[in-house]
């Protein structure tokens, strides 16, 4: 397949997509596409960049990078589960001095819009991180990933308080360059996640990212112990994605102003569709790059067809759509994209 696949066209004619401008603003970064890549699903981008033109997403969102060089958890630290799976990497990476040094020096040679997402064990780490890319510029935003145990708080996880989740974000705030966009990423594991992106967004986040995995644990009925070395593991793929529109359903409700990045189980056009209209600006796809890398761009063209099919011409109108009040009127379809035409998605 041609590197050339494929965003901003369809699979056979590269004009097809002709009408449905899929270009947004998200925070203030022009993007050509609101289909970004999911931290921790694409390392840095390259391998996908053999199968799409990853210049053409939004965005490539890197994988959670920490100061040191991590080897992870230990194996095994995949199981699959019905419709999705759960992981337990344990945020394995080269430290960020090497990811700047290499794969974000890449992004920049390959002239990719790049989403760094950094992450800590305590907050004066993610500091340093923040400080090291300022220093080193290059990127376009960054997503702080705070699902990490807090070495300082019993290791409670740093996105399920208030008060430690906007602690990590005033840090990175005050250690960032103030024009760049910084995205907190929140855990759905919490009771009211509109109280902890109220705290994020005082302390200085721009913007947020929803939702993280949930945790999760799979016990492996032959061995009769848990399937994973770690014990837990994140869930994602498509069973979580109800809970990952809720998240940004509240969310949206409650800062209409405030962009998000929307994830959790999308694996086609439509389901960015649904993330777009419950109030995300833009949407990560992950999990399901794992059986189709070729998804971020398929998707891309599968959501314009869905634009084109509801009557509308940007897909930035659909943003939040969901919340206009019941009475207001629905686009009229255009004929010759009657949604049943191309209903070739396969749930
Ligand atoms: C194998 C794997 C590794 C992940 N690593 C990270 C990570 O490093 N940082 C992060 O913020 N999220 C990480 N995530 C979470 C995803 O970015 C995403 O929030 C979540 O998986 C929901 O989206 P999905 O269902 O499309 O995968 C990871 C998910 C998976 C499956």
């Amino acid at each position: 397949m041609s590197r050339a696949l494929i965003l901003g066209g369809s699979r056979s004619n590269p004009d097809s997509n002709a009408g449905a401008d899929m270009q947004v603003d998200l925070a203030g970064i022009p993007m050509p596409s609101p289909i970004l890549t999911a931290s921790g699903c694409a390392a840095a981008g390259r391998e996908l960049d053999g199968f799409f033109d990853i210049t053409r997403l939004g965005a490539v969102v890197t994988k959670s990078i920490m100061l040191k060089p991590r080897a992870g958890r230990a194996t095994p630290r995949m199981s699959e589960t019905p419709s999705g799976m759960l992981n337990s990497i344990g945020l394995q990476g080269p430290g960020i001095d090497s990811f700047i040094e290499n794969d974000l020096a890449w992004l920049n040679q390959r002239g990719a819009r790049t989403i760094i997402s950094i992450a800590g064990e305590t907050v004066d780490e993610y500091s340093r991180l923040a400080s090291k890319l300022r220093a080193a510029g290059g990127f376009e935003a960054i997503e702080v990933n705070i699902s990490c145990p807090n070495v300082a708080d019993r290791g409670q996880v740093f996105a399920c308080r208030a008060e430690s989740a906007a602690q990590v974000v005033q840090a990175v705030r005050r250690n960032s360059d103030s024009r760049v966009p910084i995205f907190a990423k929140l855990s759905p594991d919490v009771t009211d996640i509109v109280e902890i992106a109220d705290s994020v967004i005082k302390a200085g986040a721009t913007g947020l990212s929803l939702i993280n995995t949930l945790l999760g644990m799979v016990i492996d009925t032959s061995t009769m112990r848990p399937a994973l070395a770690g014990v837990t593991g994140g869930l994602s793929g498509p069973a979580i994605r109800p809970v990952a529109v809720r998240c940004v359903w509240q969310v949206r409700q409650a800062f209409p102003q405030v962009p998000i990045i929307g994830m959790g189980g999308i694996r086609s056009g439509r389901d960015a569709l649904e993330f777009m209209l419950a109030g995300a600006t833009a949407v990560s796809v992950g999990t399901a790059v794992f059986n189709d890398p070729k998804a971020p761009a398929r998707i891309h063209d599968e959501l314009a067809q869905e634009v084109k099919a509801r009557g509308f011409s940007k897909v930035e109108d659909l943003i939040g759509y969901a919340h206009r009040s019941e009475d207001a009127p629905i686009p009229v379809a255009p004929e010759s994209s009657a949604l049943d035409e191309w209903d070739f998605i396969t749930e």
